[in-house]
């Protein structure tokens, strides 16, 4: 037992009973469309306007660089995935690799990038719902469309969607991953439908200044401001590719599969990304729809074209569920694990008889994200996600350090190219989006570790699989 406590063998899913294994049903093309679902959401439909309020036309350069970072920190998380192709991502890398006190901490980051990403793109969703019900005439009352931070008392809508796909997931994660492809071809069409119609509005002036703000993020009368503040928001569009990961379980072929899964549907959104909002910032002024909650469907207006600003709330409206899927799927997953492992009641790591799947975690899962999407504003909570992302991205990154130290031996099925350049940068570039952040949210961050290594201290660290062998 090291100095972060014990560590889980790498090979500790042989051990596991049959009862607790998930079932291998997935391949490539499910974790592409798995990927690509968890990826693109309310960062590019919603934080986009946000982003560009801090940073002005260069939110543009800000999704680069998020672009940047996340391909190092998918390169590393690939080689993860596919040297320990268990459930549960970052946190049981961690575990293994460094040990049960950073592994837990990593799981507990592992529910602001999950489970509040689910909440954070419901209250995306909701944004776009209530824009397309007004644009028909539908005006919902105020008390009900926001949370108490903007005069309302609950977002409703952000909860109704957040229960319906809680549903969803609870029938069963096949069932629920192909009716996942159908909803990430409509975000597809309706984001192309979006360049197709805004780069002809594209006006040069729109571009200066390019960067209003300069580049390093700092305050300008009490707002966070710059184009790493922009990037250290909009990087919650990016994420989502590590959801793959934690299927990892359930794949079939894992070299294959997880490789072309998380990289490839990195790759292609980065450039979607890149596309959208260059169109965005260079057809409409930044400042008139940054603070709009469907920025996309803002300008599309604004250039004329009701009937695709229709077009596209709807598609939003379809597609941004299968994002809160795929993470609400990803949370169960490492929930799962995490009570599998005796860190958690162990009676939540029980499946389904009918389901194969964990549905009772599901369900706890679902009203957590719920009550976190009725009552809380969007920036912060995405904020929020973004730190414990980060957390996660620097942990794997120094699991794939430590492991070529201590491990060479392992079959590596995938190597992370460059992996002494890759992975410092990766764990280098995380620190800076993190220090970019608002102090605000840092604190709450902080705050949220305290309360999970008191609940590791007060249960896990006595209860967990690894300390009852010990006979602890
Ligand atoms: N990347 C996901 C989104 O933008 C979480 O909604």
């Amino acid at each position: 037992m090291g100095f972060f406590g014990r560590r889980k063998p790498l090979d500790a899913q042989h051990s596991v009973h049959h009862d607790q294994r998930l079932q291998r049903t997935l391949s490539w093309p499910h974790l592409v469309a798995l990927g690509i679902g968890a990826i693109i959401g309310t960062g590019i439909y919603t934080l986009t306007g946000i982003g560009a309020e801090r940073a002005g036309p260069a939110v543009v350069l800000a999704f680069a660089a998020c672009g940047i970072l996340c391909v190092f920190a998918a390169l590393t998380y690939t080689e993860m995935a596919t040297l320990v192709p268990a459930a549960g991502s970052a946190y049981t890398y961690t575990y293994s690799v460094l040990g049960e006190v950073l592994g837990w901490l990593v799981g507990w980051s592992l529910v602001l990038e999950y489970a509040v990403t689910c909440a954070a793109v419901a209250v995306g969703w909701s944004g776009y719902a209530v824009g397309l019900l007004q644009a028909a005439g539908i005006h919902l009352p105020a008390w009900m469309i926001a949370g108490p931070h903007a005069g309302g008392i609950v977002n409703l809508p952000a909860v109704l969607i957040t229960l319906a796909v809680t549903a969803l997931l609870a029938r069963g994660a096949r069932e629920s991953a192909t009716l996942n492809i159908v909803l990430v071809a409509i975000k597809l069409v309706a984001l192309a439908v979006f360049v197709g119609l805004a780069a002809p509005a594209v006006v040069p002036e729109n571009y200066t200044p390019f960067m209003p703000y300069g580049f390093t993020s700092h305050t300008v009368d009490g707002h966070v401001r710059g184009v790493m503040a922009a990037a250290a928001i909009v990087f919650f569009a990016f994420f989502g590719f590590d959801a793959v990961s934690t299927s990892a379980e359930e794949v079939k072929n894992p070299t294959r599969d997880l490789t072309i899964g998380i990289i490839g549907s990195m790759v292609i959104c980065t450039v979607i990304y890149m596309l959208v909002a260059a169109c965005a910032v260079g057809a409409w002024p930044f400042a008139e729809f940054a603070a709009s909650g469907e920025p996309l469907a803002f300008i599309l207006r604004g250039l004329g074209h009701p009937g695709a600003a229709f077009g596209i709330g709807a598609a939003a409206i379809i597609a941004l569920p299968s994002v809160i899927l795929v993470m609400m799927f990803g949370q169960t997953r490492v929930f799962f694990v995490m009570a599998r492992d005796g860190l958690l009641p162990r009676s939540l790591s029980r499946l389904d008889a009918q389901r194969r799947g964990p549905v009772k975690l599901t369900l706890i899962v679902g009203a957590f994200v719920s009550i976190v999407a009725g009552f809380f504003r969007l920036d912060q909570i995405a904020e929020l996600s973004n730190a414990g992302t980060l957390t996660a991205f620097i942990a794997v990154s120094v699991c794939v350090m430590v492991l070529r130290r201590t491990r060479p031996d392992l079959p590596r099925l995938f190597r992370c190219p460059a992996v002494w350049l890759v992975a410092p940068l990766a764990v280098i570039g995380c620190l800076y989006f993190m220090i970019s952040l608002p102090m605000g949210t840092l604190i709450r961050f902080a705050i949220w570790n305290l309360i999970g290594l008191a609940i590791y201290f007060a249960y896990g660290r006595r209860r967990s699989l690894l300390a009852q062998a010990e006979g602890n």
